[in-house]
């Protein structure tokens, strides 16, 4: 699993991606570590594509390092338990700090020992009609989801929160009131689609980390979608094929941003809008829709 080379960068002390720890090389639990950073959203906001970002600082732009493993142990994923392989927290003990760290948890139930060891954290979020989309295909993909039935009826659930991590507005909203009190770093997938550099610029900036143009350009390229969709650590086309069915669909399927008009009927869409106006009132949180 991975080793980020970063462990002596000063800009990684306390900083958080996903899961944390106590001291370095410390041994913990399902808690945090100081040096640790975790990366958090409801599914599908673009959780691989940062990931991928993170590992790239973390090795200063090195591709080959990056390549070492799948993403999935390159940072593990907090919550996950696959049948027959070791569980994410497994992952994250055998893990040196600082550790990169996936997870989808809604802001209350983070374990408390991030928020006690004061790790940053990095918050995506993408607009709910692309999530939905997004999810559905994911669902019909990958095998540890139940069939998400019709894209009508998925619809219908996603709305009401009936789909895994429970609401999405509940979630979005969640994190970012959080982010009124706790520093964390709140990115949206549509301006990363509109302008990559200045979102990896905002992510080494939060971090305290300055990396010199011609690596940043490295990362850009080596984390856009095509360059991410032909790469093996990258795509997922490593995950056992009992978890995933890629002849479905592809994990990174389309990477835009408005591809819910490709899939929404007109009636859906005016359903959509009424039920996220209702969801979002009184809230200065606000989406595009497409980019
Ligand atoms: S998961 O399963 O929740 O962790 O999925 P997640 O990685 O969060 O989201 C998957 C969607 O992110 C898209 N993706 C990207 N878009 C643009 N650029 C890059 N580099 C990139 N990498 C992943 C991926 O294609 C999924 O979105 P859709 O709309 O389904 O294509």
């Amino acid at each position: 699993t991975a080793q980020p080379a970063g462990s002596d960068h000063p800009g990684w002390s306390r900083s958080a991606y996903a899961a944390l720890s106590y001291k370095r090389h410390q041994r913990s639990t399902r808690e945090g570590r100081e040096e640790d950073s975790p990366c958090l959203q409801h599914p599908q906001p673009g959780t691989t594509w940062l990931s991928e970002i993170m590992d790239m600082i973390y090795h200063d732009g090195d591709v080959e390092k990056c390549r070492r493993d799948a993403i999935y142990n390159r940072v593990p994923f907090l919550e996950l338990k696959a049948p027959g392989e070791m569980s994410g927290i497994e992952q994250l003990e055998s893990t040196p700090s600082p550790r990169l760290v996936k997870t989808h948890l809604p802001v209350q139930l983070l374990p408390t020992s991030f928020w006690e060891k004061d790790c940053k954290i990095i918050y995506m979020a993408r607009n709910p009609k692309d999530v939905a989309i997004s999810y559905y295909y994911f669902h019909r993909m990958a095998k540890i989801h139940q069939d998400p039935g019709t894209k009508a009826e998925f619809l219908e659930n996603f709305m009401a929160g009936k789909v895994p991590y429970g609401s999405w507005y509940d979630h979005v909203r969640g994190w970012w009131e959080k982010k009124q009190q706790k520093k964390i770093l709140y990115l949206f997938y549509e301006d990363m689609k509109k302008d990559p550099r200045q979102e990896v610029q905002k992510i080494l900036q939060f971090l305290g980390k300055e990396l010199a143009e011609g690596i940043v350009d490295r990362i850009l390229h080596h984390t856009s979608f095509q360059e991410m969709k032909k790469n093996p650590a990258a795509n997922y086309e490593t995950m056992l094929p009992i978890l995933m069915d890629h002849s479905i669909s592809p994990f990174l399927r389309k990477g835009v941003s408005g591809d819910w008009k490709n899939h929404f009927t007109v009636a859906q869409n005016e359903r959509f809008d009424q039920h996220y106006q209702k969801l979002m009132a009184g809230s200065d949180l606000h989406f595009q829709m497409e980019v």
